[in-house]
C-alpha cells in the first residue's frame, strides 16, 4: 500500500485521478493524495469541500480478489481504519454511522466514497476515497454544515499532524485489508462492531422519497444495514439506495 504514491497540490478529485491511473494499469495499492480538490465528490452526488492544506484528501486504488457484492465491505473496513487512526493520533474517540460516516461527538469528521468498476460480475478495481477534516477552523466548514460537521483540530483543541495521520492510516488500512482478504465478512463485522454507533438504535431511513423507521439490528454480508421494522420483519438496506439523515437520527 502506497509504494506508488502520487502527491498533488490541486486536482479535480483524487478519486478521478485514481480512476485514470487504474484505467492505465496502475497497480493495486497506488495512493493519490492532494492538498486541494476543485471538484471533490461525496456520496449521493454531493460535493466534498475542504480548504487547501487543512485536510486529508486521498484515494487508494485496490484490486481485490473478491466478489462484487463484497465491495461495500471495503468501505466499512476503511472507516474502521480511520477511527483507529483518529484515536491513535489525536486521542479523540470517533464512531461510525452506517455505512461509513465517521463522527466525533455526533459531528461528521470524515467521509468515504468507494467507487468500483467491474467486468462480468468481478471487480476490476475499487477506488476508496477518504476525506478527513483535520486542521479546519469553524469558519472553514461550509456554512450549512457548521452544526453537523467538525474537524480534528476543533475536537482535540490543537493542530494535528496530517503526515502522522496519513502514515497511520496507510499502515492500519494495510493490516485490515490483508486480514479481510483472509477473513472476509466475519472479520469486517467483528471490527466494525467495535466502532459503530447505530446498531440497537432507532433509525429513520429515506428511500426513494419515503421515510422508513425501525431499529438497526445488524450489518449483512454485503455491507447492508439490517433493520427490524415495526411489523417484526427485518429488511436490508444498501448504502447506494438510502440516506440516514443525521437530523433525523433518532436514538429512541
Ligand atoms: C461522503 O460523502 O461522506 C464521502 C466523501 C468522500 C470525499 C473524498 S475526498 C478524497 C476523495 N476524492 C473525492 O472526490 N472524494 C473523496
Amino acid at each position: 500500500m502506497g509504494r506508488t504514491f502520487y502527491y498533488f497540490r490541486e486536482v479535480r478529485s483524487t478519486n478521478v485521478v485514481a480512476r485514470v491511473l487504474a484505467e492505465s494499469g496502475a497497480a493495486g495499492g497506488t495512493i493519490v493524495v492532494s492538498e486541494a480538490q476543485t471538484a471533490g465528490r461525496g456520496r449521493m452526488g454531493r460535493q466534498w469541500m475542504c480548504p487547501p492544506g487543512k485536510g486529508i484528501l486521498m484515494s487508494m486504488l485496490l484490486r481485490p480478489n473478491i466478489g462484487l457484492s463484497s465491495v461495500p465491505l471495503l468501505s466499512l473496513l476503511g472507516s474502521v481504519a480511520v477511527c483507529e487512526t483518529i484515536r491513535k493520533v489525536s486521542g479523540c474517540t470517533a464512531s461510525i454511522k452506517w455505512p461509513n460516516d465517521i463522527l466525533i461527538n455526533g459531528k461528521k469528521v470524515c467521509g468515504i466514497l468507494a467507487e468500483s468498476k467491474s467486468c462480468q460480475g468481478v471487480p476490476e478495481y475499487v477506488i476508496m476515497g477518504i476525506g478527513l477534516n483535520v486542521n479546519l477552523d469553524r469558519d472553514d466548514l461550509p456554512a450549512d454544515c457548521r452544526d453537523s460537521s467538525t474537524s480534528l483540530k476543533l475536537e482535540a483543541g490543537r493542530k494535528i499532524s496530517r503526515l502522522a495521520l496519513l502514515q497511520q492510516l496507510i499502515t492500519r488500512w494495510e493490516k485490515h485489508y490483508l486480514e479481510f482478504v483472509k477473513g472476509g465478512y466475519a472479520y469486517v463485522r467483528q471490527q466494525w462492531l467495535q466502532h459503530n454507533l447505530i446498531l440497537g438504535r432507532g433509525v429513520n431511513i429515506r428511500l426513494c422519497g419515503e421515510t422508513i423507521s425501525g431499529v438497526a439490528v445488524n450489518i449483512s454480508d454485503r455491507g447492508g444495514l439490517l433493520v427490524r421494522l415495526p411489523d417484526g420483519s427485518v429488511k436490508e438496506f444498501l448504502a447506494d439506495d438510502v440516506t440516514i439523515g443525521s437530523n433525523r437520527f433518532n436514538f429512541a
